[in-house]
């Protein structure tokens, strides 16, 4: 009987060890070990011993069954061991990599120029304020003193909707309805999209955006005018080289065009016309209701897309309308 155990724990633990997996452990402790298990088969012939044999074969039978079970706790951490560090190895996550970014959208550079230039005017005190697309001949034209039926309106080749109305031409109807509505004195930036029956090429389009700006108050003078555009154009395009030319508007008086130098090119370039501007015009005054005998005003309207191609040295006004990615990634914003 004592070879027959010492047979069993030999068998016992040559199996136990090339055991794979908890669940074969727990198959051959029950082989083994259970109680209907080969263990117990061996001693289930006890009752056959001697008095004196009995507690010798009894002591033989605990050593084989303590190293039985022993050998199964080992073997039992080893696969769980092992079963731990596959799972480190097969999860493992790498928290040096890069993550995952999504597309981040953009503001389009036209609407960052408009921003640019509206928050520089706000940075100067003026308050932001808007109008109607859909405008009247009166604030259009006549308000600011374009005379009826005169040819000075077909500057501004106009879009005529069915009811009469028009889509405004320029940001500077705005002037007349805010002037009807405030006390001066008063510093007002205008951006907004305007419009006018022009063919889409590469300097025009029927649709483009203007910052206009309005200051009204006592003692205001064209050396402020000309003082607040150069500020402007200096922290909006850097020091370029610029120039004031006489021109004509029905609102203002003097009345003044901005054109900027564009280098195109090394030693090559022109000039770039970017804004209107002036003394505002004593008729206009009379249209808002002030007494022009005791204010004085100044006013300008600038060309967001010839700025915007300034900035950033765009040659077709197209380019500003496209929805191609490849092109707006290029910007700011
Ligand atoms: N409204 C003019 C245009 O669209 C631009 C302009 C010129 C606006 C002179 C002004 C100004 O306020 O004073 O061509």
């Amino acid at each position: 009987m004592q070879e027959q155990l010492k047979a069993l724990e030999d068998q016992a633990l040559s199996t136990i060890s090339s055991a794979h997996s908890l669940d074969d452990l727990e198959r051959l402790r029950v082989r083994f070990l259970g109680k209907k298990g080969e263990l117990s088969a061996i001693l289930g012939g006890m009752g056959r011993l001697s008095a004196a044999e009995r507690p010798v074969i009894g002591a033989v039978a605990n050593t084989v069954k303590a190293k039985i079970e022993e050998h199964l706790q080992q073997q039992r951490l080893d696969l769980e061991e092992k079963a731990i560090q596959e799972q480190l190895a097969s999860e493992r996550v790498d928290v040096t990599m890069p993550g995952r970014y999504l597309p981040q959208g953009r503001i389009h550079p036209l609407q960052y120029t408009m921003d640019q230039i509206t928050d520089l005017f706000i940075g100067l005190g003026y308050t932001q304020v808007g109008g109607p697309h859909a405008e009247t001949n009166y604030y259009n034209f006549e308000a600011l003193n374009f005379p009826p039926d005169h040819p000075a309106q077909d500057m501004h080749d106009t879009l005529y909707l069915e009811d009469g109305r028009l889509l405004r031409t320029h940001t500077s109807p705005v002037q007349i309805r805010y002037m009807e509505t405030h006390e001066p004195p008063l510093r007002i930036v205008v951006p907004g999209r305007v419009y006018r029956k022009d063919a889409l090429d590469a300097t025009h389009s029927p649709v483009f955006h203007q910052v206009e700006i309005l200051v009204v108050g006592e003692d205001i003078t064209f050396g402020d005018l000309k003082g607040t555009l150069s500020l402007f154009i200096e922290q909006l395009l850097g020091k370029r080289p610029m120039r004031f030319r006489p021109s004509y508007f029905p609102f203002t008086e003097p009345s003044m065009e901005v054109d900027i130098w564009w280098e195109t090119a090394v030693g090559k370039g022109r000039w770039m016309e970017v804004l209107g501007a002036g003394m505002v015009h004593p008729n206009v005054f009379k249209s808002a209701g002030y007494d022009p005998e005791k204010v004085q005003g100044f006013a300008a309207g600038m060309g967001v897309e010839r700025l915007a191609m300034l900035t950033y040295n765009i040659d077709d006004i197209r380019l500003l309308y496209t929805s191609d990615k490849r092109f707006l990634e290029q910007f700011p914003g």
